[in-house]
Parts: C-alpha cells; structure tokens; sequence
C-alpha cells in the first residue's frame, strides 16, 4: 500500500525512468563517435556483448540490492552486511560529482534547443559555441535553469515527480530520434558513405583499447556504478521482475544509442562529408550538428529544434536520476523533507557548477585549471575510470558474496540463496549466479587495472600526469570509508518507510 503511494506506480513507469537514466549525453554524443573511431559495426558487436554479458548482470545486481532493501543506497548496503556500508557512501559520491558537470551540458543543450525557435540567430558557425560557452555569464544562467527544471520534478517525489517526467518524456524521445533517423536516410547520396564510415566493421581498428572503449561506454551508458539504480530501485515492489525490467531498459538504450549514431551519421555523409573525420564529442553536437541542420534547408529548424530538444530530455532524465541519489539519503538520513533538502541539494551542486563552466568554455583565459586539466575533465576521469568500476564491483560482490551468510564457493547454492531472499530470475539465474560471483568482478577488475594503465599513456602524449586523478579517486573512496564508519556505521541512516512518515507530517 505505502509503496504505491510513494514509491512507482507501475512497472512501465519505472522501466521509463531507468531508461530516462540511462539514455543520456552517452547516447547521443559519445556512442556514434566511439563506433565510427573504434571499427564501426566490430565495435557495435563488442559494445553489445559487454551489456549483456556484464552490463546487465550489474545492473541486475544494483536494481535488486535497491529493491529488497528498500532504502537509500547506503542503507541497501547495510541490510547486505553492516562492512558494506561505505560502497553505499561512493555510490552518493559519484553522482552528486557528476551532476555539478553534467548539468552544464545541460544548460548548453538547453541553449541550443531554445535557439532554434531563432533560425537568423542560427549558433551554426563554430565561433558562436566558443562565443557562447566563453561568456562568463551566458552558459551559467542557462545551467540555473536547467538545474531549477530538474529540480521541480526531484520535488514532486517518485511517482508524482520522476515517473511522470518520465511517463511524458521517454516516449517523445523515443519518437524524435525515430523520426530523425529515418529523415536522414533519405538526405541523398552520400548517406551510403557516412553509414560506410559509421559502421564498417574492422576489426584491426577495434584493437584492446577498443574494447575497453566499449566496456567503459557500456558502464556510463547504462548508469551502472553510480547508485541510480539502486535508489531508484528501492522505490519498486513485487509489481517489478529485476531480470525483465533489465532487458527492457538495456534494450531501449541501446536502440537510442544505435539510431542516433545512424541520424548523424548520414547526415553527415549526406551533406557534410568533410567533417567526418572531426565529428565527435562537444564539437559535433555543438558545432558540426549546427551547421548540418542549416544545410537541409526550410527543414532544417525544424529537425534542429527536434533534435535538441530530444537531447535536453535525454540530458534532463539523466540528471535527475543522479540528483536523486543524494537527495534520497539525505532525506532519510537526516528526516528531512524532500521539498527543502531538494532545494538544498540543487543550489550547491549549481554553485559548483559555475567554476566548472568557467573552466570549460574558456572564460577569464581558462585560468580554472586543476593539474593542468580542466575541471570537467578532471571530474569526469575521477569518476568514469576509477569510482564507477569500484561502486559496480561493489554491487557484485555485495549480491554475489554477502546475501548468503555462509561463504559458498558453489555459484548454484548462492543462487539458492539468493531465490530464498527473493530474486527470480528463472532458468537464467544460474547463468546470473555464475558471472556475479566470479566473472563480472574479475572482467571489471582487469578492466580498471588496464584502463588506468591505457589512460597514463594517453595523457602523458598531452603532457598530463594521470596521478592527478587516481590519487584524486582514491582520496574520495578514502573519504567515503572514513566518513561512513566514522558517522554512519552505528547510526539509523534511514529507509524508505522513514521518508514516508517525515512526508506525510
Ligand atoms: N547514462 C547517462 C548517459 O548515457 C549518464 C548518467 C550517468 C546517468 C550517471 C545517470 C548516472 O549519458
């Protein structure tokens, strides 16, 4: 009964706002560049092993760790075993530093869809995105209003708040990067050469490092490590099946991400072909993109604003996941209402945000430098390489390892254990019990160790020194371990029930 009440209404609601989690910034600007960088279709089969063979098993993990403990994510821990605790503490951390940059990418989507109702206005020649991201004030304003968006919805709560954001706004989305796709097809000639680039499989380009790509790509994409899912999980009852809803929303971002690489791709060979080669991050969503659109003529406003707009939702449904995490706990924690923490929780991530757009678009001769890197970049190294392996590992081994209170080495008697606490997974579950008990945390393992080792090389061709940001990674998790056996070990740290008593005062 309370569960309805304040947790999701339906299962197709949740699924949605996972999926809103998962589809983001990742999909539609970071997956069609890795695919045309990293051996095209090769790249496309690696990326789709590493979410069904280890994607979704974590995501099976943090989804089910939130629902049978029902509470925030250090809470879910503790109901796992008390020492785990402070896995739940990372799992604040991470998101709540994502969301100070993140949200910056918000607020230049959000500039970018509001332009488009401005065609002679037209960001379209590269030096508006520096004129724009430059301004010292500009990119702020539209930050605030993107972080007050996201904040109304954080406020309505769960069911009134997030599910309905996510009820009205997925299936748009989902229409626009249809719609897109097909349009693009049929921009001409040059539509076969851009598909060629975008998805031609070679294998030889894929490389090692094209599958640490991919697995890295799998892991942000999916919003796995970074305590989304277990929060949001927490708010779903017996209406919700962990394995089906899993494949639902892997499925639904991997689509996203499949026909927004195919929309950009062919309208790029179609009409800008010489700008195949530079067509990644930032630059090709907020320079290339501009200039394409302008290209298909009377259309083309018309597909730009549809196109920005599917990127603010996509942008807007992420960061309000992330912001969650946070406001989840603190709500809990410390009994307070969502309404005021919410608010809270907003106006610092927001004021931390302002150094980080700063730093990025250069204003005051980008002076906002950290060891040489921007803070963006910085954020964005600490918590993509280091934390989220670290958190993802951290729901294998709790689920894997700590459900069953004996240590079994068998897989098929966790598995037992783990129908007897209460996850049904059907004839899938051996596979399951197998690859989160051994396989999904040795693969990451391996994949932290020799990610860190590739990004060393990477950055030190920049003259950068990567230390920076593992010793940054390591102090937070150190942080984390200090703060949580020194404040939170002992204390009640909360659950849903006590969120729903402190609402309904
Ligand atoms: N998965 C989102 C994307 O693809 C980003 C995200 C990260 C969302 C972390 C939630 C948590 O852009």
């Amino acid at each position: 009964m309370e569960n309805k009440k304040h947790g999701f209404g339906s299962a197709l609601g949740f699924i949605l706002a996972a999926a809103g989690s998962a589809v983001g910034l990742g999909n539609l600007w970071a997956f069609p560049y890795k695919v045309s960088q990293n051996g095209g279709a090769a790249f496309v089969l690696v990326y789709i092993a590493c979410v069904v063979l280890i994607g979704c098993i974590v995501m099976m993990a943090e989804i089910y760790l939130g629902k049978r403990g029902k509470a925030n994510t250090v809470s879910a821990y503790k109901k796992v075993n008390k020492n785990l605790g402070f896995f739940g503490v990372i799992a604040i951390i991470i998101p709540t530093v994502i969301v100070c940059y993140y949200c910056v990418l918000g607020g230049w989507t959000l500039r970018y869809a509001v332009n488009s109702f401005q065609p002679n206005d037209a960001l379209s020649n590269a030096n508006s995105f520096a004129n724009f991201t430059s301004n010292p004030i500009m990119p702020i304003a539209f930050t605030f209003i993107f972080m007050a968006i996201t904040a109304v919805i954080i406020m309505g709560g769960i069911k009134n708040g997030i599910e309905r954001a996510a009820k009205f706004l997925m299936p748009i989305l989902f229409l626009i990067v249809v719609f897109i796709a097909i349009f693009s097809l049929f921009l001409g000639d040059g539509v076969k050469d851009g598909l060629n680039f975008y998805l031609n499989p070679d294998f030889k380009e894929l490389g090692f490092n094209g599958v640490l790509a991919a697995m890295g790509q799998a892991f942000f994409s999916l919003s796995i490590g970074m305590g989304t899912l277990i929060s949001y999980g927490s708010y779903t009852g017996k209406e919700i099946k962990v394995g089906k809803s899993t494949f639902m929303i892997c499925l639904f971002d991997s689509l996203v991400a499949l026909l927004a690489g195919l929309a950009i791709f062919s309208s790029l060979g179609a009409l800008q072909p010489d700008s195949l080669q530079e067509a990644h991050g930032v630059g090709l969503v907020y320079q290339i993109l501009p200039q394409v659109f302008e290209k298909m003529g009377g259309f083309g406003s018309v597909i730009s604003l549809l196109f920005f707009i599917m990127v603010v939702i996509a942008a807007l449904t992420s960061v309000i996941s992330i912001l969650e995490v946070s406001v989840q706990f603190i709500c809990q924690r410390y009994k307070k209402k969502r309404k005021s923490v919410t608010i809270i929780m907003a106006v610092i991530c927001f004021l931390v945000s302002v150094p980080i757009t700063w730093s990025v678009g250069g204003a005051f001769d980008g002076k906002i430098i950290l060891f040489g890197y921007d803070l963006l970049t910085f954020l964005d190294e600490i918590a993509n390489t280091v934390l989220m392996p670290v958190c993802a590992m951290g729901a294998c081994i709790a689920i894997g390892w700590f459900i069953d209170k004996k240590v079994r080495f068998n897989p098929m008697k966790t598995l037992r254990a783990l129908e007897k606490d209460g996850l049904e997974l059907g004839f899938f579950g051996k596979i399951f019990a197998v690859m989160v008990k051994y396989v999904a945390p040795l693969v990451i393992g391996v994949v932290v160790v020799m990610g860190i080792v590739g990004k060393y090389a990477e950055y030190m061709l920049k003259g950068l020194n990567y230390s920076y940001i593992v010793g940054g990674a390591l102090i937070l998790i150190a942080i984390a371990v200090i703060v949580y056996f020194m404040f939170f070990e002992n204390k009640d740290t909360g659950d849903n029930h006590t969120e729903e008593i402190v609402e309904s005062k």
